[in-house]
């Protein structure tokens, strides 16, 4: 479990699906997301279960976001590095009330950090839809640059990422 200034970061279980499905099945929520999801209950439900299971096979993956002032569940943030995700990634899903509030750039740099020490990556890259200008505002806030594109899940993304800093400069 992580905890920055306004945000509680613990792990996503299966408790917390009905905030999950509720958050999934706006729209404009799953059409910023570079893997594809839809919006059913069933579809929240796989979805979660494919973040749980994550954490499972590499000991890591997005967490719960919850906002400390009030408990609520606000999104997941985190790392993340499936069969065939080209790096170890990191990324946030927020639910629409939370927008506008910082919380997804809070979290992710907390997730870059988690990243560059307990993992020791030498790189942490962030998948983003080209039309997803929210989300590369985030990853520009948290240090990342524009590197590449690339085609992924049948669809092209920008490739954002940055490069852990020499820890002797
Ligand atoms: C991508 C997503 C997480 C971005 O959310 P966001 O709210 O725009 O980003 P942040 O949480 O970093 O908040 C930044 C905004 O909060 C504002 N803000 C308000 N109070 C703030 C505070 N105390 N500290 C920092 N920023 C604050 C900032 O000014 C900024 O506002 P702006 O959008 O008008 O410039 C969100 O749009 C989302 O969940 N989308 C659906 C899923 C998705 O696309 N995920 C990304 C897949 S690649």
């Amino acid at each position: 479990m992580l905890e920055t200034e306004r945000l509680i970061l613990r792990p996503l279980a299966g408790a917390d699906f009905d905030d999950y499905a509720a958050m999934l099945a706006d729209p404009d929520v799953t059409s910023g997301l570079a893997e594809t999801v839809g919006t059913s209950p069933s579809d929240a439900w796989h979805s979660l279960a494919t973040f749980i299971g994550h954490h499972q096979i590499r000991g890591y993956s997005h967490w719960a976001v919850i906002e400390k002032e009030t408990g609520k569940f606000a999104g997941r943030a985190g790392p993340w590095s499936p069969h065939g995700f080209p790096g170890l990634g990191v990324g946030w899903c927020l639910s629409r009330e939370h927008w506008g509030k910082g919380y997804a750039t809070e979290a992710g740099r907390a997730a870059l950090a988690y990243c560059f020490s307990a993992l020791d990556a030498e790189e942490v890259i962030s998948l983003i839809l080209p039309s997803n200008r929210r989300s590369a505002a985030v990853a520009e806030r948290i240090g990342h640059r524009y590197l590449r594109d690339e085609e992924y899940h049948g669809q092209t993304v920008h490739v954002y990422g940055q490069r852990r800093q020499n820890r002797d400069s």
